[in-house]
């Protein structure tokens, strides 16, 4: 043996194409029905390509594509490919919401690696939860890991002006409410805004997690924005196939890179993007599956003094095609200079100072100097109060300033149902100062943690040019949308908390700056409606839905199932029988 093999930690693909007998001559046996010779079974690492690709999750649908690049990696460097395939989430056509199946996605993506011969992953994603979804899946397994994201869709364009995916979606269907825009003209957006391979194009949910997968140092430098399309995200696939075939062999395991000063990081860069609330839940139950101890206050401690340096939608106007064109996310990362740990390693064997240290700021509309930030302090701001005890989020960067204090009166809404049946009409008592107040749509609750925070506004306020109004819930809101919207409110209303008691009429206080959000009724008045609290019966008696509802964890832990933190590791199990 030479001595770098000496140094080379053991593969566990051995204890299956590695042996002599019977076992291994039916490992290798029906492997080679797929046209592979003799010699790809000589002791390579084995690299396991986990591929989100579906038909159903469009922002996916190039993958199969993508997963020959990241081979053709493999092959150069001596490793053995081998894709497969985990549940896909479809932000767009799943419902109730995908939220209610990332733990179930991460579950197969935990129990596929540990049952399977791999040494090392590429993992495969895009769309909003399948990057959590395979990072907490394979975190519990802790094998060296590089997830290439697929990159977002060009700019969608309409009436000659960019229109962004979901942030255009909510503005458009607001002006055809108001009266301001024509339903055919909405219509015809349709087919111009989604006019490439790639996720949402703004900085959305699956721009901020593909984001924080280069700021957690688990993806190769300009994971984040490379559009789909552009051919140097298959060369990004392909230089990740050749490098995880190194990490195999330097033993660079996920939790090597997902360190507390790697989290910190991705902390402080989601408010310099002016990244997606969803960011949290996610952070929240990847590092729970690391075991780093990461809790909502380090998000408002850590991001709320961050400058806002990025000018794209929802909060700004540019897109993910020109946030690659001005120098992407290693800029906005050289910009944030010692607020960020940079010597944290990441997959590519260099400190995340080191891969950023000369990257070049092509267009300052679109990425801002720390001394000209688009906003001065950008990071999400974590409430407390007799409302919400155990926390919740508002992002001050996407609400209209003036609503960040405001003191208004309650119009509740018991379910998403009772909304969109009373919303617009005429008879509702509400105005622009009123509070929309929205229960059920909790982890628990809905179930499964909706995308629903961003209120509609009456039609009646949207018709006086109003455009934005205090909405509080326990909902999460798309990373697309804005508004001065109170989100992820725990405990949630479903399992009795304050929110499960607000009625019509009450008066509810929301002070940003002092971290507040209060119930203006007396302790003893909530007490009396406690006791009178009945909970709804669970929504399903079987399946996946009683597990999850009886297993989630609140908001502000992560929403990870209780008995799915921390993890397994990547022992071999007993053999195949
Ligand atoms: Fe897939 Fe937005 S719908 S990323």
């Amino acid at each position: 043996m030479a001595d770098d093999d000496k140094k080379k930690p053991a593969l566990r693909s051995a204890a299956w194409f590695g042996n002599q007998d019977r076992d291994g001559f039916n490992h290798r046996a029906w492997m080679r029905n797929q046209g592979l010779p003799s010699h790809v079974f000589d002791g390579r690492p084995v690299i396991g390509i986990c591929n989100t690709w579906s038909e159903l999750t469009p922002c996916n649908a190039h993958f199969r594509q993508l997963a020959e690049h990241v081979k053709r990696g493999v092959w150069e460097m001596g490793g053995f490919p081998l894709e497969f395939p985990v549940m896909s989430l479809g932000e767009t056509l799943m419902r109730p919401t995908t939220m209610l199946y990332r733990n179930l996605a991460s579950m197969d993506v935990e129990e596929s690696i540990r049952a399977n011969p791999l040494d090392g992953l590429i993992l495969l994603v895009g769309c909003d939860k399948t990057t959590p979804a395979l990072m907490m899946g394979a975190a519990s397994c802790d094998l060296p890991a590089i997830v290439v994201s697929g990159g977002p869709m060009l700019n969608g364009y309409f009436q000659g002006k960019t229109i962004g995916s979901g942030t255009a979606v909510w503005s458009m269907s607001e002006d055809v409410r108001a009266g301001k825009m024509p339903l055919s003209a909405f219509m015809e957006a349709e087919s111009c805004l989604s006019r490439s391979a790639g996720h949402c194009m703004t900085m959305g949910t699956a721009s901020t997690m593909a984001s924080m997968v280069e700021a957690l140092g688990m993806g190769l430098p300009q994971n984040a924005a490379i559009p789909a399309v552009d051919s140097r995200r298959s060369v990004l696939a392909h230089m990740a196939g050749r490098r995880i075939v190194e990490m195999v062999h330097e033993d660079l395991r996920m939790s090597k890179i997902l360190t507390r000063e790697a989290f910190e990081n991705a902390i402080r860069v989601n408010a310099a993007i002016g990244g997606s609330t969803n960011a949290i839940p996610h952070l929240l139950a990847i590092a729970g599956r690391i075991g780093v101890k990461l809790t909502l206050d380090d998000f408002d401690k850590l991001g709320h003094e961050m400058p806002l340096l990025v000018d794209l939608m929802p909060h700004g106007r540019f897109l993910m095609e020109d946030f690659y064109y001005a120098g992407g996310l290693a800029t906005v990362i050289k910009a944030l200079g010692d607020l960020i740990h940079r010597d944290a390693p990441t997959v590519n064997g260099m400190t995340i100072g080191e891969n950023t240290a000369e990257a070049p700021n092509w267009n300052e509309e679109v990425i801002r100097s720390p001394e000209k930030p688009l906003k001065e302090r950008a990071g999400i701001a974590v409430l407390r109060g007799n409302l919400c005890p155990d926390g919740a989020v508002i992002k001050p960067s996407a609400a209209t300033a003036s609503l960040l204090k405001h003191r208004g009166r309650a119009v509740v809404f018991e379910t998403i149902e009772d909304f969109k049946a009373r919303i617009d009409d005429p008879a509702l008592d509400i105005d622009e100062t009123c509070v929309m107040v929205l229960k059920g749509a909790g982890p628990k609750g809905y179930p499964g943690f909706p995308e629903l925070g961003n209120l509609p506004l009456p039609k009646k306020v949207l018709q006086k040019g109003i455009t934005d109004m205090v909405r509080i819930s326990d909902a999460r809101m798309s990373g697309t949308a804005y508004g001065a919207v109170v989100l992820h409110i725990s405990p949630e209303s479903a399992v009795g908390g304050a929110l499960a008691l607000v009625q019509d009429g009450d008066m509810i206080t929301l002070d940003v700056e002092q971290r507040k959000l209060e119930l203006e009724i007396s302790d003893e008045e909530l007490a009396r409606r406690r006791a009178a609290w009945k909970p709804s019966p669970p929504p399903s008696d079987r399946g996946w839905v009683k597990l999850y509802v009886e297993h989630v964890t609140q908001a502000h832990l992560g929403c990870d199932l209780d008995f799915l933190v921390g993890g397994s590791g990547a022992k071999v199990p007993r053999p195949a029988h």
